[in-house]
């Protein structure tokens, strides 16, 4: 069984040589950039550590790997614009570096180049359907974190269905797809699905607290980010939980300070003052805790995803 740095390797030497060479150069070149610019690989990882619970890794797991991380790569090429995000893993971001009709369309065509990656996986026809299922629930998840950041009201409880929309499907998908190409059960298929969605839901609650209180040269975006949108994230939520009617609307008043600065400074301070920090913690842990037990229980060999698991939840990027 291999560990997951080895996987990700792996992976990494896959991708080298899957750069596209084609004109124009508006249009791959953008594409190509988003790619290279490095991220942890996590989804690609989790294909080939779930796979690699059954099976050595195959060409074909590398396929399947390349797939998640193309499509991975495509949404965040759009949720830049989305969230007008300026910088992505330390660089300018596509729209940045280019321009918005320039991120519209090479994200088009990487959404085409991921459908072409995933044919070329072998038992295609029974990933296909849970693929499809998975990218239109990152849609809705999309849809609704944008629809959030325009309500005052928004429950925990909405919260994590977007969160489990736009993030966790996709990392429950990998493992479910590696799992399945290796030859698991539908059943341990389903366990892996399971554990991944712990594993998004936990991920996302990670970004939520690294976007307000990360090192921005390890984080690689821009730290605040979500306050400055106005994201509805966990720290929001519990924030609101936790004030009376009053206090609330103080709180709320914030975000609309137009200094930038100020305003993440002022919030920041809110979220540490309300203890919601030590709250999102806790959220996250449980969330890894309840992934680890899971996949404890699939009757294979999961160590290096269980370790995985801890080598994420000490992640600062
Ligand atoms: C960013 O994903 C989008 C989220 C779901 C939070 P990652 O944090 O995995 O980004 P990279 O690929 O490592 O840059
Ligand atoms: C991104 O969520 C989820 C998808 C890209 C589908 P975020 O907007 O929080 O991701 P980052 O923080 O920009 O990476
Ligand atoms: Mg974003
Ligand atoms: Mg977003
Ligand atoms: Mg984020």
């Amino acid at each position: 069984m291999k560990r997951h740095e080895e996987l990700t390797k792996c992976y990494l030497e896959f991708l080298e040589q899957s750069e596209l060479q084609d004109q124009p150069r508006n249009l791959y070149e953008p594409i190509n950039y988003i790619m290279a610019l490095g991220g942890k690989r996590m989804r690609p990882t989790l294909v080939l550590l779930a796979y690699n619970a059954i099976k050595e890794p195959s060409k074909n797991a590398l396929e399947l790997a390349h797939s998640v991380e193309l499509f991975h790569n495509f949404t965040l090429m759009h949720d830049d614009i989305m969230d007008e995000a300026p910088i992505r893993r330390g660089k300018p971001s596509v729209h940045a570096k280019w321009d918005l009709p320039t991120a519209i369309l090479s994200g088009d065509l990487m959404l085409i180049k991921t459908y072409q990656q995933l044919a070329k996986v072998e038992r295609f026809s029974s990933i296909f359907p849970a693929f499809n299922i998975m990218a239109e629930e990152v849609c809705k998840g999309q849809q609704l974190d944008m629809d959030f950041e325009q309500r005052n009201d928004v429950e925990l409880e909405e919260y994590l269905q977007m969160i489990d929309w736009k993030t966790a499907v996709l990392l429950a998908f990998s493992m479910k797809a590696g799992a399945l190409l290796a030859g698991a059960s539908q059943t341990e298929a389903d366990h892996f699905y399971e554990a991944g969605m712990k594993i998004g839901r936990g991920f996302q609650l990670m970004d939520d607290y690294l976007d307000t209180f990360g090192d921005a040269y390890k984080f690689g975006k821009q730290v605040g980010g979500d306050i400055i949108e106005g994201k509805k994230t966990y720290l929001v939520l519990r924030t609101l939980e936790k004030l009376d009617a009053q206090a609330q609307e103080k709180f709320m008043a914030l975000f609309s300070i137009q200094d930038e600065v100020e305003k993440v400074d002022k919030v920041k301070v809110a979220f540490i003052s309300n203890g919601v920090v030590d709250d999102i913690k806790g959220a996250i842990k449980s969330c890894f805790d309840e992934a680890d037990e899971l996949l404890q229980r699939i009757p294979l060999q999961t160590d290096a995803l269980n370790e995985y698991i801890q080598f994420l939840s000490g992640r600062d990027h």
